[in-house]
């Protein structure tokens, strides 16, 4: 039996239509997931919206419609914009969906009958853009410490989660674990800032508002948005209703979430799930944010374009490949339009691009597009074997530690000793000497092998254009089992080479 992998990403408001940055988050998943398909695991990938809460329902009086109206239409174009980006997910979950509605009020009550959820009156701070509340001892400079805007002191009846109860059972989790959330230094961060100074019970329920699920057995309160938020994880799968996806799938193996977020996830999760008696998941990444010119992405600031528009200009991949390749995965990272098009240019058109067809276009014209055997090898070929012949560990080993970029690096290092193996090697002279014909064909087989190996370990990237290679290649060995150096079948009939990237011109 398959292995299974479930990652998930987090569900995205649907306040306004989604940004680079949104995509960001999802294109690294969505490389996981294929990543992991290639490699033969049985994977669940989930994306989804977070459609409750004061702010939507803001949003939704501002503009005239009802909040489902509302959400309705950023979530088609959210979904055209996964389209548009290749993001190939198992399920997207709507906080808005029945069934969840249904699943959310069933976790609740129980925790409420188990006595893990009790009735008290809530006085705090709340940052309604981020619904969060916070401590005084938290904000900076009396605002929010996330988005710096004001908070209003809040009081109202509500529930309460007793989160407190689990602080030594989480902090336990956590030095078992030493992966459970990365980079570590968020784990340090976490520690030293929430959980350390000891964790207070969790209000669970608001009354100020009515755009959310509500409790029901006490139906003038709706369910916090986190509680609503966090459940979707398990809600997708069936939770409590139906145990065979949970079976199947729980506990996630990954959860790929924003730096801001990580604290729910690594807080208030293990929490509830500790509480539920389910299993915690593996693992929690908290990745940086994609800045625009150093700032926050910011609908007010006006300072991004739709996505869409950078996929109409350049292609899919060239944006797939920018995101993945561009910033260390956890670290911030600055999202330029002009260093996506010096990425483009530079990996995309002249390293892969130009390899692909210079190579397919060479077996064109001395053996009229056949693939030969190798026949006369030599010590330069050597080198160049071994490197693609350890690439696929060398990707494994960065995947699996969630270091995308680098893994993407290891690629493209060998396709740049693919192109100086051409330099070195010079096909057009060995082309002018008839006894040469069986090196060339060597060479010729060896650039080409590399190509299939290269191509195949970039289908989680860059997905269109690996299919486009292995095409061109009009090759059977495309799965991972083959990633074996001299398993390309000799006498193929090669392709006509395409141009894969046009290089972009700036003004
Ligand atoms: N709804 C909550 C998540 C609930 S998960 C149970 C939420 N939504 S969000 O839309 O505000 O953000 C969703 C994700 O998008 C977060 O992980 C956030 O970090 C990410 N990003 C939003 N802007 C981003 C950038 N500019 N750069 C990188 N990621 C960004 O929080």
């Amino acid at each position: 039996m398959k292995e299974k992998y479930y990652v998930t990403t987090p569900i995205y408001y649907p306040s306004a239509n989604f940004h680079i940055g949104h995509c960001y988050t999802t294109i690294i998943a969505d490389a996981m997931a294929r990543y992991k398909r290639l490699t033969g695991y049985d994977v669940y990938f989930q994306t989804g919206t977070d459609e409750h809460g004061e702010k939507i329902e803001k949003k939704a009086r501002e503009a005239g419609v009802t909040p489902k109206e509302y959400v309705d239409k950023i979530i088609e174009d959210a979904k055209d914009l996964w389209k548009s980006l290749n993001i190939s997910y198992d399920y997207f979950i709507r906080t808005t969906n029945e069934d969840h509605v249904r699943r959310v009020q069933k976790i609740f009550k129980k925790l409420y009958d188990q006595g893990d959820i009790y009735k008290g009156t809530y006085q705090g701070l709340y940052c309604i853009p981020c619904e969060s509340f916070w401590t005084e001892s938290q904000l900076i400079d009396g605002k929010c410490p996330d988005c710096g805007r004001e908070v209003k002191l809040v009081s109202e009846e509500a529930y309460f989660f007793k989160l407190s109860k689990y602080q030594d059972k989480l902090v336990k989790y956590y030095e078992e674990h030493p992966d459970f959330i990365l980079p570590l230094s968020r784990k340090n961060e976490m520690l030293n800032n929430f959980i350390n100074p000891g964790l207070e019970d969790l209000c669970v329920s608001r009354t100020s508002f009515t755009w959310g699920i509500p409790v029901d057995f006490d139906p003038k309160h709706v369910v916090y948005v986190w509680i609503d938020a966090l459940s979707n994880y398990i809600t997708s799968l069936g939770y409590p209703e139906d145990d065979t996806l949970m079976k199947k799938y729980w506990p996630a193996d990954l959860h790929l979430v924003g730096k801001e977020i990580v604290r729910f996830h690594v807080i208030i999760w293990p929490c509830m799930l500790m509480a539920l008696d389910l299993p915690l998941p593996k693992q929690v990444f908290g990745h940086g944010w994609l800045k625009i010119d150093g700032g926050k992405i910011s609908k007010s600031l006006g300072n991004y374009k739709d996505p869409r528009e950078y996929i109409n200009a350049y292609g899919v991949d060239a944006v797939r490949y920018y995101a993945l390749r561009e910033v260390p995965f956890g670290s911030d990272g600055n999202f330029s339009e002009e260093a996506l098009i010096g990425r483009t240019n530079s990996d995309l058109a002249n390293t892969l691009g130009n390899l692909v067809n210079r190579t397919i276009s060479m077996a064109h014209k001395y053996f009229d597009g056949l693939t030969k055997n190798p026949k006369v090898t030599e010590a330069i070929d050597e080198e160049l074997i071994n490197k693609v012949a350890s690439l696929k560990t060398v990707v494994d080993e960065k995947m699996n530690g969630l270091k995308v970029n680098e893994a993407i690096e290891e690629i493209m290092e060998v396709l740049r000793s693919c192109n100086k193996y051409i330099d070195e090697t010079t096909p057009w002279v060995l082309a002018k000497d008839e006894t040469k014909n069986d090196r060339l064909a060597t060479v010729l087989y060896n650039l080409l092998e590399s190509i299939r190996i290269c191509a195949i370990l970039l289908s989680p990237f860059i997905p269109d254009t690996s299919n486009k290679i292995l095409e061109e290649l009009n090759t059977k060995k495309t799965s991972y089992d083959t990633l074996e150096f001299g398993e390309l079948e000799e006498d193929l009939q090669l392709n006509a080479p395409k141009i894969l990237f046009n290089r972009i011109e700036t003004k």
